[in-house]
């Protein structure tokens, strides 16, 4: 049984992590997010719920205790996030990330510039690979909600391929991801549907 800490678990790939993780595993899922309140159909014995800021350190670590897995799900800071994240892993001993990041961020597009926007995605992710965690960043393409798991991977270093991805098929990569001990550990993954 895998304890997995969801942050920012209203997020729209993290609702659908959720059901998957509850369908599909025996895994005890802690919820973090600012307003406990959005949250709907999540009424299961195998669920807790923090509502906490990701910027609020003390919080961070607190929620990190007895954990296996984090799976970060966030927007806006995400530098400083990156870092909260980093260091109230390591104060914890947790180990094992999962960070949703996005396609572009090492200019790997083919025919696509590299934007500013993704800035604060590109610096998150520099934070993350700099540390000595286990993680695994997923830089999706752009998300569809079709009811379809269909995806391939590319590591870091090969030019993207596709474009779109359903947010179902990046739940199922995450869940994979967090009850599969050594799976892509240290590996940045583009995601996106086979074309
Ligand atoms: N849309 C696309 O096609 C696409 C493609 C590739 C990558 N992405 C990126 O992939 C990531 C995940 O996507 P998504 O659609 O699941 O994102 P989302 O729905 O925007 O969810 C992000 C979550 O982060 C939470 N958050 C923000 N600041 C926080 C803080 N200080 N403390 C705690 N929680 C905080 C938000 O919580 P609140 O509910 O409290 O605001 C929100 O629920 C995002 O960064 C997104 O930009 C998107």
């Amino acid at each position: 049984m895998t304890n997995v800490l969801i942050l920012g678990a209203n997020g729209s790939i993290a609702r659908f992590a959720i059901d998957l993780f509850l369908k599909e595993t025996d895994a005890q899922l802690t919820l973090y997010l600012r307003n406990s309140g959005r949250l709907k159909n999540v009424d299961s014995s195998r669920v807790r719920i923090i509502e906490g800021d990701v910027l609020d350190i003390e919080k961070l670590k607190e929620a990190m205790i007895g954990q296996d897995v984090v799976y970060a799900n966030l927007a806006g800071s995400l530098e400083r996030m990156a870092k909260n994240v980093v260091e109230a892993m390591d104060s914890t001993d947790v180990n094992r990330l999962i960070w949703i990041s996005s396609m572009g961020i090492y200019d790997e597009v083919p025919g696509e510039r590299y934007s500013s926007i993704l800035d604060p995605y590109r610096k998150s992710a520099a934070i993350i690979e700099a540390s000595d965690l286990d993680y695994t960043i997923l830089r999706p393409g752009w998300f569809t909600n079709k009811d379809e798991i269909d995806y391939e991977t590319t590591p870091k270093g090969e030019p993207f391929k596709g474009h779109d991805v359903s947010r179902k098929s990046v739940a199922d990569l995450i869940v994979k991801l967090a009850v599969t001990p050594g799976l892509e550990v240290r590996q940045s993954l583009g995601v996106s549907k086979p074309e």
